[in-house]
């Protein structure tokens, strides 16, 4: 069961082209295209004569042609031609989905398209501006449900065993970590103090001994997390934070279902720090998505043991606290979905 009424990442802008991209996204198949003008369209993979993917025909102009017998669709999805014949038939369409390009992401509206409010994606700025740097790797195709990839990363305790090696340091663990909920949203604090960065921060940041860090998650319902991770010099964390200083990364996190049981994970990387630093892009382009790799082995590991027996007992601990929260925040959302009470999207 997924929330409809909401926007989620569909492509990279980068991925569209005048060649048709086919993706299944929560349980139905689209077809994306960019139309002769730039504008991205995206329909459903399934042509109305006789349920040939539309991905497997071409872009001609700005309509989609099906690779069967020819009949062509415009960017509504209105069949507007049929080889052959003079007059197209009633009812020749097939469904359209409401398209916006935002963040270099292409935002899809699988829900009600009277209820698609471009002001409702996440405000994710700093994936577009000049003083921020932008890692865009990816998608990485995960076999896992969504919902584990939220877990994931609003669950920091895992990088000391996950990621031990790179951004994973057991010298936070007797920090505390505090779950707050608000605005349709929740958070995840952790503050660490005089405490040594782990190996990558050390490397990105040039810290020759202890540091103050922080850790922050937030998590929109149904997908989007932010995890902002900040290294400062000792005592000057919390100004840093604010202005700026230091070393501060987003990582930007939209895991987009394909199935119940499978995931397109978007995500990004920015940085308000060495903007013209290659080393530091390479690190944030092939060095984070091989950290995020270690993280795919543990999911699709927890999805075939889960699938394996179903229903098997599992308790919760402390660090569990912002994940379950996300997902009853979530489960509310599609409830209220399912039973017509609309929810953020109306
Ligand atoms: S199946 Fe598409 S035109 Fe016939
Ligand atoms: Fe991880």
């Amino acid at each position: 069961m997924f929330l409809k009424n909401s926007w989620y990442v569909a492509a990279w802008s980068r991925e569209l082209g005048d060649t048709p991209l086919a993706r299944t996204l929560l349980d139905q198949p689209v077809v994306m295209y960019r139309a002769g003008n730039g504008a991205v369209v995206a329909l459903e993979d399934r042509c109305c004569h006789r349920h040939l993917p539309l991905s497997m025909g071409a872009v001609v102009g700005d309509d989609l042609q099906c690779g069967y017998h020819g009949l062509k669709f415009d960017a509504s999805g209105v069949c507007v031609e049929v080889p052959g014949q003079s007059s197209v038939p009633p009812g020749a369409m097939v469904r359209s989905y409401p398209v916006v390009e935002k963040f270099h992401w292409v935002w899809i509206w699988m829900g009600d398209p009277d209820k698609a409010d471009e002001a409702l994606i996440p405000d994710w700025w700093w994936a577009d501006h000049p003083d921020w740097a932008s890692a865009r790797p990816g998608p990485l195709y995960i076999k896992c449900n969504y919902r584990l990839i939220a877990d994931n990363v609003m669950d920091v305790s895992h990088l000391n065993y996950v990621h031990k090696s790179s951004i994973g340091s057991l010298a936070t663990h007797e920090f505390p970590v505090v779950t707050e909920r608000e605005d349709g949203k929740i958070r995840m604090t952790r503050w660490i103090y005089d405490r040594p960065p782990p190996p990558m921060y050390r490397k990105a940041g040039n810290f020759a001994g202890n540091v103050d860090r922080w850790q922050i998650a937030e998590h929109i319902p149904p997908c989007f997390s932010t995890n902002e991770a900040g290294c400062a010099e000792i005592g000057h964390g919390h100004e840093d934070r604010e202005t700026g200083g230091g070393m501060k990364i987003f990582a930007l996190s939209a895991p987009t279902p394909e199935t119940g049981r499978t995931t397109h994970y978007f995500f990004a990387f920015v940085r308000c720090f060495g903007l013209d630093d290659p080393e530091l892009d390479q690190m944030f382009q092939v060095g984070m998505v091989d950290v995020f790799r270690e993280d795919v082995a543990i999911l699709e590991a927890q999805q075939a043991m889960m699938e394996f027996k179903p229903g098997a007992n599992q308790i919760d601990i402390n660090v569990d606290a912002a994940p379950i929260a996300a997902r009853q925040m979530l489960d509310g959302m599609i409830a209220a979905e399912q039973a017509g009470r609309g929810n953020r999207g109306g």
